[in-house]
């Protein structure tokens, strides 16, 4: 074989043409590119799997066979010169990009840092630790209990039975007992509610303990009550004294004490008589309006006193219901909503604002 024979045959003229004009909408649509997207762009165009520069070597079957080894020779030479053409526009776009971001706005490390905003403990918390440390010097321990609650501790043994009109003041929320965690026998036959009020846990410490009782339960608790003085979840503060000899007097005595610590020392109290199938007597406690002093005002409808807890002397079913001989023992309760005291010192009229977490609202105090 002659060397003659061995070496390509030239392209016919068409087609070199027609190579060119690849090589140069390849090269044009690469320089085009402003930012790394369009270049990506560029590159699927060209040297992607469908490019138009990639696409050539799909026709080297189709060629007459003396020109396919010319063809392949010129088209491997021209994506070598793209794929080049591409990597320098790529790293020419990076070092301007680089070059755009050092000689842009500087940043001034010498201005003073941006204090991170503190924020602080919400209004019903803050009223709520202060209603507790005042008990808690008068010599009360604080226990608490689960706010999914069984309807005996939360009714029952509170000698509230399952058709008693009671039920009616305090709108329950009823749910699934298996959401209390326990063991499916423990809970057959049991009904299993959002607890009303704190007064269940007076149920379980005096089951888990002997008299004698002094006790704060602080906590939430859930009815379904939605208007300005009633919202779904709110706080109580249940209390619970149980003693040898225990009178109304030291219920008094001890309410007096903590109105006048929390309200300040010319604060009076009222006690009318009331109704709990708890306690026994019962009675509403009011104070003395905390804004007029009693002359009368908006806040306490011109009446001069403020409601603010409800108490009583337990009752002797009560302490049946934990084994407690009401011939051995007495004792008192009481329950507080703690959000009606937030908003009288706080000046606050609507109490579900407490709830609606606006920064603006809870910023004020
Ligand atoms: C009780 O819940 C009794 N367990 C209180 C008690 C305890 C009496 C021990 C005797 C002995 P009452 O339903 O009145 O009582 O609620 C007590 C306080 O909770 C009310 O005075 C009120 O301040 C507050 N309260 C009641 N419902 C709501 C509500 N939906 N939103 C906000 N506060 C409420």
């Amino acid at each position: 074989m002659s060397k003659q024979e061995n070496s390509p045959a030239a392209l016919p003229d068409e087609v070199v043409q027609e190579l060119d004009a690849i090589a140069q909408s390849a090269t044009h649509a690469i320089d085009e590119a402003q930012d790394a997207s369009a270049l990506e762009a560029a590159r699927v165009l060209t040297l992607g799997m469908k490019g138009s520069v990639t696409r050539l070597f799909e026709r080297i079957p189709t060629l007459d066979k003396s020109l396919r080894r010319a063809f392949g020779q010129r088209a491997n030479a021209l994506r070598a010169q793209i794929e080049a053409h591409h990597a320098a526009r790529k790293s020419a776009l990076e070092r301007e990009a680089l070059e755009r971001e050092l000689s842009g706005p500087k940043i001034d490390v010498t201005l003073p840092g941006r204090r991170a905003a503190l924020g602080h403990r919400h209004p019903v918390s803050r009223t709520l630790d202060d209603i507790a440390a005042i008990f808690l010097k008068l010599g009360f321990d604080i226990a608490e209990g689960p706010e999914v609650e069984l309807d005996d501790y939360n009714f029952e043994a509170l000698n509230i039975p399952a058709d008693h009109p009671a039920r009616d003041m305090q709108d329950t929320f009823w749910i699934a007992p298996q959401s209390l965690g326990a063991d499916e026998a423990a809970l057959a036959g049991k009904t299993a509610i959002l607890r009303t009020h704190t007064s269940p846990v007076q149920i379980r410490t005096m089951l888990s303990q002997p008299p004698p009782v002094r006790i704060i339960a602080p906590g939430k608790v859930y009815r379904c009550d939605s208007d300005v003085t009633h919202t779904p979840m709110f706080h109580q503060v249940e209390g619970l004294l149980v003693d040898r000899g225990v009178t109304f007097a030291e219920l008094k005595g001890t309410l007096d004490a903590f109105v006048q610590a929390l309200f300040g020392s010319a604060t009076r109290t009222r006690f009318r008589p009331s109704y709990f199938p708890f306690t026994e007597p019962s009675a509403e406690i009011d104070i003395s309006c905390v804004h007029c002093g009693g002359a009368g005002c908006r806040i306490c409808k011109q009446t001069g006193w403020l409601e603010i807890l409800g108490a009583g002397m337990v009752h002797p079913n009560v302490f049946r219901a934990v084994n407690y001989d009401p011939g051995e023992v007495s004792g008192f309760a009481f329950g507080l909503g703690v959000e009606r005291i937030a908003m009288l010192r706080y000046g606050v009229d609507d109490l579900r604002s407490f709830f609606e977490n606006d920064a603006r609202f809870l910023e004020q105090f």
